[in-house]
């Protein structure tokens, strides 16, 4: 199984800090945001890792993570995103790495307590199809939200509704089988101009092969300034990707 690390966009909500760097090279308390998907990654298993970025700084990635060193990496991927074409978008630069791999793809700016091992060893076994991670939160019409039945099948997915059906947002770490790049292919811009990742997820529920998990442990975003300021302070308090 593959890794794939979304790092690319404006950080438009993050505004003036993103003026002159990537939002995912902020800090977040300790260390430059994009350290922890890729910790949240290798901590769970995976070791082929492609950083998937765009908009300013790009090169800053190179000579901040370089082949991943610091991570016991031998080796990282880079590609480049052009514009704001959205997350499915970015998903597609890494087709020709993925391969007919299975992949778990992170947002670079989620960030979580707990380590993700268990949920990609099920995924591992689990013969097709994609798995999403769920997260009760209080503030459902920032995210994707899930419907979910009360035997907890996910029965569709609303990208920032404004009467959402749950409390279950949807995070940002997804693990789907090489059909996902046929599904991106056939997608068509929202509203916003971007390719969604929820209709490639609406897809893979439509063909009955979504599994879904409710994430232990914490969790945030850290694409705005609220939900910086709260990431440093929880990891402040816990650290990060580091309880089984
Ligand atoms: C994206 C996804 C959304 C998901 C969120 C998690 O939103 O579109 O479905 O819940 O990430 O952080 P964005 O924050 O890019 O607007």
């Amino acid at each position: 199984m593959k890794g794939v690390i979304l790092a690319g966009g404006y950080g438009t909500r993050l505004q003036p800090l993103t003026r002159v760097t990537n939002k995912h090279l902020l800090p977040v308390y300790d260390k430059p945001m994009i350290y922890y998907p890729i910790q949240c990654l290798v901590s769970a298993g995976i070791k082929d890792i492609m950083v998937v970025t765009g908009g300013n700084k790009a090169g800053d990635f190179l000579e901040l993570l370089g082949n991943g060193k610091e991570f016991g990496l031998g080796e990282l991927h880079y590609t480049y995103q052009e514009g704001a074409g959205g997350i499915a978008e970015a998903l597609g630069l890494a087709r020709d790495f993925i391969d007919k791999d299975k992949v778990i793809v992170v947002l670079g700016d989620n960030i979580i307590q707990n380590n993700i091992r268990r949920a990609v060893a099920d995924f591992f076994t689990q013969p097709k199809g994609a798995k999403i991670m769920l997260k009760e939160v209080s503030d459902p019409e920032r995210f994707g939200v899930a419907d979910v039945d009360d035997k907890g099948n996910v029965l569709g997915i609303e990208e920032k509704p404004s009467q959402p059906k749950s409390n279950y947002a949807v995070i940002g770490i997804y693990m789907y089988d090489e059909l996902v790049f046929d599904i991106i292919s056939d997608l068509k811009p929202s509203g916003r101009g971007e390719l969604e990742i929820t209709d490639v997820n609406n897809a893979y529920i439509r063909q009955g092969t979504m599994t879904s998990e409710v994430l232990q442990g914490w969790w945030t975003d850290a694409g705005t300034i609220e939900s910086l300021h709260r990431a440093g302070l929880m990891i402040a308090e816990d650290g990060a990707n580091n309880v089984d």
